[in-house]
């Protein structure tokens, strides 16, 4: 059974934490499905870990409804959520509908997530009304990296805490089913998450959010330019592929690959 946005509303009073990661295509997708994850994030984050871009401001609508789509094909328990990326809802309500109506009805994600504090809640409304169960993302979001100046912790003054915590009772009386809050720091977290009814889905917001996420090539190894002070890296996959791709390298040149096992 998929997971769905009343399974994510009942964990949080019982205490269960959510696990979220992103996934960008079928393979990896598949194992993160099969590792139990509740959900799938395809993260707009794709634009620099996979298409090496600078940032995420570049990734296309058409782009991200490719992956999502791979992502949904591999995926038999979580939730998809897909993310919209940057001018895909900003530009006007019809727009925000629309695209990510294109993720429900072409890409088979079952919810969308978009940046922006209260700026985005007619938005979040007008696509709750469309039946899209949607993500609100507040702190730190990256498609506004010009205005930041960077990627830097945010809500750490009191006024800048004040607006994140009215933001977030303003999304959820949007309509939006959770909240991902990024780079803010835990106790702030802590106090958007005892406010809320939704759940809160952190990534560098502390231990306090009813659930985390992080990006899967922070997770395996396979993201080099910069680490980020909140992720936890379990692997070491580039390490792991270079030796294979190595050996296999030698094996040709060596003439050992392919071997009578290998032949017909
Ligand atoms: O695009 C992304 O991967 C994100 C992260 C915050 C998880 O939004």
């Amino acid at each position: 059974m998929k997971v769905t946005i009343n399974d994510f509303l009942k964990m949080k009073p019982e205490g269960k934490k959510i696990t979220m990661l992103t996934a960008y295509d079928y393979p990896f997708a598949q194992i993160v499905d099969e590792a139990g994850m509740d959900a799938i994030l395809v993260g707009d984050s794709l634009a620099m870990v996979v298409q090496g871009l600078e940032n995420t401001l570049p990734v296309t609508m058409d782009e991200m409804i490719y992956h999502t789509k791979m992502v949904s094909r591999a995926v038999k328990r979580a939730m998809v959520i897909g993310d919209m990326p940057y001018l895909s809802y900003q530009v006007s309500v019809e727009d925000a509908v629309r695209n990510a109506g294109r993720f429900i009805k072409e890409a088979g994600a079952q919810a969308v997530k978009i940046e922006g504090g209260r700026e985005a809640a007619e938005k979040v409304e007008a696509m709750t009304k469309a039946e899209i169960p949607v993500m609100a993302h507040i702190g730190l979001t990256p498609q506004a990296v010009h205005r930041m100046g960077g990627y830097k912790v945010q809500g750490r003054t009191e006024e800048a805490a004040k607006t994140l915590l009215e933001d977030a009772k303003i999304l959820q009386d949007a309509g939006a089913f959770s909240l991902l809050l990024e780079a803010i720091p835990a106790e702030l977290a802590a106090q958007i998450t005892n406010g809320l009814f939704v759940p809160t889905i952190g990534i560098g917001a502390g231990p306090h959010c009813d659930g985390q996420v992080l990006v899967i090539h922070d997770v395996l190894g396979l993201f080099e330019r910069f680490v980020p002070k909140f992720v936890k890296r379990y692997a070491n996959l580039k390490e792991e592929a270079l030796k294979a791709i190595k050996q296999y390298k030698e094996e040709v040149e060596k003439g050992i690959f392919p071997g009578k096992e290998h032949s017909f």
